[in-house]
């Protein structure tokens, strides 16, 4: 019997690695196959567990490399894409918009396009595409991002992912090529590069290094648990409508200060500092040019059409994502000095 064959892309960075994870030992009928360039963010030891795993194959490709992606369909007969590979850092698509175009845009056109082209007509087959709230924009003290705000990116990461959205948008109106959305606001957890707020945080207070904040601190994001975003993109995945949009969201908004008040209160105490120490680290810096000012999410169609709702709260999560750091010490050094980096691109046969 045919196995369904579905390919994720981005599967060794943050979210998918916990996507892979969850799909490979839910549905050990499933063949996953875990497409990663392996950039700095993409590293295969967030899905070490996974190596002898029957139903788990690591591909290592460029979605950018229309051969390669070619050659992929034509040796594993994909059924469905979930794609998740993108260069994802706002402070990075400041100093490197173009990177961001490659990957983002021209990405996920080439992903796009080679589906389609391999697919035809196929029934049953799926091209899911993992966005960000960030394409609506900011909001300002009230309101919430509904699946019909008006896109408007205001940061080159923001832009390259509305772009995508659309060419997603795009080929199911003109080719009527199945696809679904989801546009998800902040992830926090396990496996996320030290350079996104909450983990670039949790290791400078364990350093006792300095907490830059950006700006006043009052900027708001709505921070959602990873496993939650997992559990949405299954969902999603399986019971979602072709052609619709799903927006994901943690009910949970809070201002930049507030949430690096409560690490280093949590942290404190995990590392038996006295109350208060690690708040001594707090930096206030230069702002982020152009700082999106508020995100948050309402996200009631998930909840009423697919019978989704976060279920971890912040101050569980964000207690959990502190315990995995502080007993991932090395992951968390050798991410950083790229260490892994160098082992992959020395040891990978691929
Ligand atoms: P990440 O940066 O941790 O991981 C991205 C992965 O994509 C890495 O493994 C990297 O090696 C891979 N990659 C990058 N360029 C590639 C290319 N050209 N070809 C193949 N692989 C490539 O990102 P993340 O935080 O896990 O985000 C995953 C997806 O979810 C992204 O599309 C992002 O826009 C979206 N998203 C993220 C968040 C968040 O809070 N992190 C929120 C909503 C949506
Ligand atoms: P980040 O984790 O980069 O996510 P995003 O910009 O995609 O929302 O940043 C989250 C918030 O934290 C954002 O308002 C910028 C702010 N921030 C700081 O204040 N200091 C930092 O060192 C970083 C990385 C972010």
């Amino acid at each position: 019997m045919h196995k369904r064959s579905i390919l994720i892309t981005g599967g060794a960075g943050f979210i998918g690695s916990h996507v892979v994870r969850q799909l490979v030992n839910k549905y050990p009928q499933y063949l996953i196959y875990n497409l990663d360039k392996l950039t700095y963010a993409g590293n295969l030891e967030n899905v070490k567990d996974l190596e002898n795993k029957p139903n788990y194959t690591f591909l290592k490709g460029d979605i950018v490399n229309e051969d390669a992606i070619k050659s992929f369909f034509d040796t594993h007969q994909f059924d469905a894409v979930i794609h998740l590979a993108a260069e994802s850092h706002v402070d990075r698509s400041i100093t490197n918009p173009l990177e961001f175009i490659y990957t983002n845009v021209i990405g996920t056109a080439n992903l796009l396009q080679v589906a389609k082209t391999y697919w035809a007509d196929r029934e049953g087959v799926l091209f899911y595409h993992v966005s960000t709230d960030e394409v609506y924009g900011s909001l300002g003290t009230t309101g919430l991002f509904k699946e019909t705000t008006a896109y408007d990116p205001r940061s080159p990461y923001s832009a390259s992912k509305a772009s995508s959205d659309h060419f997603v948008r795009a080929f199911f109106h003109t080719y009527n090529f199945p696809v679904v959305i989801s546009n998800c606001s902040n992830n926090y957890g396990p496996y996320q590069f030290p350079e996104k707020l909450i983990p670039l945080m949790i290791n400078n207070i364990f350093h006792s290094k300095p907490l830059p904040i950006y700006g006043d601190g009052l900027n708001i994001r709505d921070w959602l648990w990873v496993g939650d975003h997992v559990d949405a993109i299954d969902v999603v995945f399986h019971k979602g409508k072709v052609g619709e949009t799903y927006n994901i969201g943690g009910n949970n908004e809070m201002t930049n200060i507030k949430l690096v008040h409560m690490l280093c209160d949590l942290m404190d105490k995990k590392l038996n500092r006295p109350l208060g120490k690690s708040r001594e680290l707090i930096t206030f810096v230069k702002d982020r040019k152009g700082h999106d000012r508020r995100y948050a999410i309402d996200a009631t169609k998930i909840k009423n059409e697919l019978n989704w709702e976060p279920k971890v709260f912040p101050q569980e999560g964000m207690a959990a994502t502190i315990d995995w750091y502080l007993n991932n010490a090395a992951w968390l050094e050798n991410v950083t000095s790229g260490a892994y980096q160098e082992y992959y691109k020395n040891h990978y046969q691929g």
